[in-house]
């Protein structure tokens, strides 16, 4: 398995891998750090918490149809998170994937959102993926600004949030 490494800022190493089910233990404590801002712009809802079963759903990937990247840093040889991307490839257009992506607060900002969906971007290409679907709050500049960087539509909007298409294999970044 690929590990990419990556000085963020002076001090600041980061790696980003395939999210693997032994990450369970670390991505349920980068989940406890999340603010309520960033799991509402995350999940879309008043998230408190996630059950056992949502946990092992997150991180049992299968490398194919689910897919996740995460970051990390290492702190005495532990394995921190900061963040992970993922895609869910549709069983009726195999390939579309919808993407979502979260980096816990006092990490984001620092480009390593960007870094994580250019991992993901490249990885997707490479298996047939031609098409991110996002929902995404209409206000969440952040994210908004990560997808301009592609040719993308808008194909739905509900309550706030946008259905956003996203044809990666033209985009400017990977
Ligand atoms: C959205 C998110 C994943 C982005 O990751 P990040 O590491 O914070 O973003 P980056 O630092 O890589 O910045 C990405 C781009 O957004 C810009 N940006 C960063 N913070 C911003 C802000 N508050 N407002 C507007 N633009 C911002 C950056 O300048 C960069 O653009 P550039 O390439 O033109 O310089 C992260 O902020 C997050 O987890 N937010 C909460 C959850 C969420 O919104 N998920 C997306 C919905 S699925």
């Amino acid at each position: 398995m690929e590990v990419k490494k990556y000085e963020i800022k002076e001090g600041l190493t980061i790696f980003i891998r395939p999210l693997i089910k032994e990450d369970r233990k670390a991505f349920v404590k980068a989940f406890s750090k999340l603010s309520d801002k960033t799991k509402q712009l995350r999940f879309l809802t008043s998230t408190e918490a996630l059950s056992e079963k949502e946990f092992d759903y997150l991180v049992n990937v299968d490398h194919e149809n689910h897919v996740a990247f995460c970051a990390y840093y290492s702190k005495n040889g532990e394995e921190i998170g900061i963040g992970v991307a993922r895609y869910i490839r549709s069983i009726k257009k195999p390939n579309t994937a919808e993407i979502a992506i979260t980096i816990i607060d006092e990490f984001q900002g620092m480009g390593i959102g960007k870094l994580l969906i250019q991992n993901i971007v490249a990885f997707a290409k490479q298996h047939g993926i031609e098409k991110f679907v996002a929902n995404a709050y209409y206000l969440n500049n952040t994210i908004l600004n990560i997808i301009s960087k592609y040719p993308y539509e808008i194909t739905g909007s509900s309550d706030g949030v946008l259905t956003i298409e996203i044809d990666i294999t033209h985009g400017k970044r990977d």
